[in-house]
């Protein structure tokens, strides 16, 4: 089989390797799924100046994010149920991450849970928060992270009500698996993830079952997302959680530069201009859009990171010219991990790192950290 060469080529063989089920729920949008395509289209609407005869060797993708060191600035973003795009998927994708050198960022609502990773890594990675109704079950969730060293804490503040999403209705979604025929048939054309899944015991939400009151298995995403999570959540709970938190906190979910101003306000030492990959406010502007407004208006006070669309290197590079200190990805890992577990989550970051780096040179710098809107031609 051919080596995959772009994300697109692993998003194409993971379609070939995880059912159906679980492959649409990383590749879907909310509702029309107009700002799930917008968020990767706008990149291609800028353009990167072309540089020549400038001394290209020793280049250089480090940076930091939060104060840490990273390999290149681009972070494996928060992804639910990765644990069902491959087996143990969230303890593949953090070692891939490790090994690389760029953080993992593991979702309040994986299959594998804060201590499965703990014990699959040497190095902390980051957690991320959903605020549920249940502020008891909230602080148990802070202090398994905090035993765990997690060194930063992701709250994602996007989604106190849940976008819909067509294809998992239509699917009928649900962790652990479902057995009706329809399901059977969609596990049973993917001997190799089902290999993988019974050779498992990870199959359902391990941060979450048998911890909140009545969850056996879920089996309906929504209205059980639409029980637990906090539709009354507000700035003042971000308070709650900072204290109660300690270390450091990055917000995920900004999009306007008002809601930044307040971020910029809270102490949180980062944020995330996100629209969930397009998965909640379906209508909303895509991320890249917007990253250059906010970065400007509080880029000084607070790291301004960024997520949504990004599927090559070039896509980075136009991201931090814009601003942004460093990005997040979401699918093009999950796509890596699907399509080759570790080894895939491995390739994703190689090919975006290669693409980064060969288009850094391109445009006549060596050293990532000097990235900015000179680059860039503006209209
Ligand atoms: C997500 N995202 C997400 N965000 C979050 O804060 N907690 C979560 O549990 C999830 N779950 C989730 C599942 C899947 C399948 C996807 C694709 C996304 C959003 C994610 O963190 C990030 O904002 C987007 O994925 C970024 O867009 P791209 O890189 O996927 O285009």
């Amino acid at each position: 089989m051919t080596e995959p060469l772009t994300i697109n080529d692993l998003k194409n063989r993971a379609q070939r390797r995880v059912p159906k089920m679980f492959f649409d729920y990383a590749d879907s949008g909310s509702w029309t799924e107009t700002t799930y395509r917008a968020n990767e289209a706008d990149f291609a609407d800028i353009k990167l100046r072309q540089r020549v005869l400038v001394d290209m060797t020793n280049r250089s993708l480090k940076s930091t994010m939060l104060g840490e060191e990273v390999a290149m600035p681009v972070a494996l973003a928060p992804t639910g149920m990765t644990g069902m795009q491959h087996a143990n998927g969230e303890m593949l994708a953090a070692q891939a991450a490790e090994e690389f050198g760029v953080p993992f960022t593991l979702s309040t609502m994986s299959i594998c849970s804060i201590e499965d990773v703990a014990s699959a890594t040497k190095k902390p990675f980051w957690f991320q928060l959903y605020v549920m109704r249940d502020r008891g079950f909230v602080e148990s969730l802070l202090e398994r992270a905090k035993a765990a060293k997690c060194s930063a804490l992701v709250l994602t503040l996007d989604l106190q009500v849940l976008g819909q999403r067509h294809k998992d209705i239509r699917n009928g979604l649900s962790a652990p698996p479902k057995f009706t025929p329809k399901h059977v048939w969609q596990m049973a054309t993917r001997p190799a993830w089902c290999m993988g899944m019974l050779g498992t015991k990870r199959r359902s939400f391990g941060n979450i079952v048998g911890h909140v009151k009545g969850v056996g298995d879920l089996s309906s995403l929504a209205s059980w997302t639409a029980d637990q999570f906090d539709p009354q959540l507000s700035w003042d709970d971000v308070e709650w959680i900072r204290q109660r938190w300690g270390g450091k906190l990055i917000l995920k979910g900004i999009m306007d530069s008002k809601d930044a101003e307040i971020a910029a306000k809270t102490g949180a030492d980062a944020l995330i201009v996100s629209n969930h990959g397009g998965r909640q406010l379906d209508g909303a502007p895509s991320s890249i859009s917007v990253v250059e407004e906010i970065a400007d208006t509080v880029g000084e006070r607070i790291e301004v990171f960024m997520d949504g669309g990004i599927r090559s290197g070039q896509d980075v590079l136009k991201a931090l010219c814009l601003g942004a200190k460093g990005v997040f990805i979401g699918r093009p890992f999950l796509y890596g991990l699907g399509a080759g577990g570790r080894q895939g989550v491995s390739k994703a970051l190689d090919i975006i790192a290669k693409e980064l780096d060969t288009t850094m040179a391109l445009c006549g710098r060596r050293d990532i950290r000097t990235a900015d809107k000179s680059m860039l031609y503006r209209k």
